[in-house]
């Protein structure tokens, strides 16, 4: 039954909504934002126009714009340092799931000291309520400003793990879908790939509820239907609109129910073959929705239809469903694992031990997220079908 499930901080969802950045500072009470971004969010203009809405009402802007991708303990480690060195009052995360996370982890260092790895994990870690922390996604994929918590490498284990809880909790999320306009197709498509998996994988998790079903449905649908016009035409600001609504939703759907296997399969070849966070949960997606298919063939079915299945039954749930979900992989043009080098029998070597690893781990913890046991066998056949098939 009920299982766990975060209800969302305030979001301000709309076109043009980041303008109004420093004025929900200013009700917050801030003074002086620490604001986090990376290079690609500088150089297309959009950490400058954040800014100058920030500036426009009277806030100090310190800059840290050196973000990383998978961001690893040091650099969040630095972002934190720099905010407590000018005394900022509040934190600022614009971008895509890596400045994201590093802003909710410098957030959480401003007022729980370093090193941040004493915070690592989901359960019983306690740290104290931190500065606001306003995030802007420039991605419709992570969802990040609807969870609880983000994604850090830990550079010692050289493991993603994660951080949660009061000191990184988000006091509001601006979605403006304008600032999507500009991802390139590569990045809409792995994006809004993620988006998709974060809804079909918890509302299909282990740990799914009712308000978790609710929003993953709705998640599903809406990457059903927005995912390739966003795809084929950038401009298209509907479907940009759509798209943002359906990472919210999947960041909503995932709290607490969280993902399963695509994921765990994601994690891995992130972590041993630096493939990018939603290719690679992704990449398996199809054959994860035909093993999983018998423990929920009605959950199926509404996954097959809302990827525009219009023929589907029950008795063939999981096999609409994955066919739906390899044709929109295709449609998008997802790099395989053959376009992107990686060695057959090297991922064979390392994906399966690794997830079951984590899993087993996980689950030593309380989190059981796959509707199916985890076996190596299970994990080596879906990446077996998923390298020769997709
Ligand atoms: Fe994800």
């Amino acid at each position: 039954m009920l299982s766990q499930w975060s209800a969302p901080n305030p979001l301000l969802f709309g076109s043009g909504k980041c303008a109004e950045t420093g004025a929900e500072l200013a009700k917050l009470g801030c003074k002086r934002a620490l604001v986090i971004y990376d290079k690609g969010v500088e150089s297309a203009g959009i950490a400058a126009k954040i800014i100058a809405a920030i500036e426009s009402a009277g806030i100090e802007a310190v800059r840290f714009s050196d973000v990383q991708a998978d961001p690893p303990d040091w650099s969040a480690e630095a972002a934190g340092a720099l905010g407590v060195r000018e005394k900022v009052d509040c934190v600022v995360g614009v971008g895509g799931g890596s400045s994201l996370d590093t802003a909710k982890a410098a957030t959480m260092l401003q007022t729980n000291p370093p090193p941040l790895k004493q915070y690592y994990g989901r359960e019983g870690v306690v740290t104290k309520p931190s500065v606001p922390l306003i995030v802007i996604p420039t991605t419709a994929g992570t969802g990040s400003e609807c969870t609880p918590g983000g994604v850090i490498t830990d550079t010692e284990r050289g493991i993603k793990t994660n951080i949660a809880g009061a000191g990184c909790r988000v006091t509001l999320g601006i979605i403006d879908p304008e600032l999507t306009l500009g991802l390139p197709k590569s990045v809409t498509a792995s994006t809004g790939l993620d988006a998709l998996c974060h809804s079909v994988e918890s509302y299909t998790s282990a740990r799914a509820n009712p308000f978790s079903e609710v929003a993953g449905r709705e998640g599903m649908r809406l990457a059903g239907q927005y995912l390739v016009r966003a795809y084929d035409d950038g401009s298209d600001l509907e479907a940009r609109g759509g798209m943002m609504l359906a990472s919210s939703l999947g960041g909503i759907a995932m709290s607490g129910a969280l993902c399963h296997l695509a994921h765990d399969v994601g994690r891995s070849l992130g972590a041993k073959f630096h493939v990018p966070h939603g290719n690679g949960c992704a990449i398996t997606l199809p054959q994860v929705l035909r093993a999983v298919a018998h423990t929920a063939p009605q959950k199926l079915l509404y996954v097959a239809e809302a990827l525009g299945a219009t023929d589907a039954s029950l008795a063939n749930a999981g096999e609409a469903a994955a066919g739906k979900a390899l044709e929109l992989l295709r449609r998008v043009n997802l790099p395989t694992m053959r376009d992107l080098g990686l060695p057959r029998a090297d991922v064979l070597r390392v994906v399966p031990e690794e997830v079951v690893m984590q899993c087993e781990m996980a689950a030593k913890a309380g989190i059981v997220t796959s509707p199916v046991p985890v076996t190596l066998d299970l994990i080596r056949e879906i990446v077996t079908s998923a390298y020769d098939e997709n």
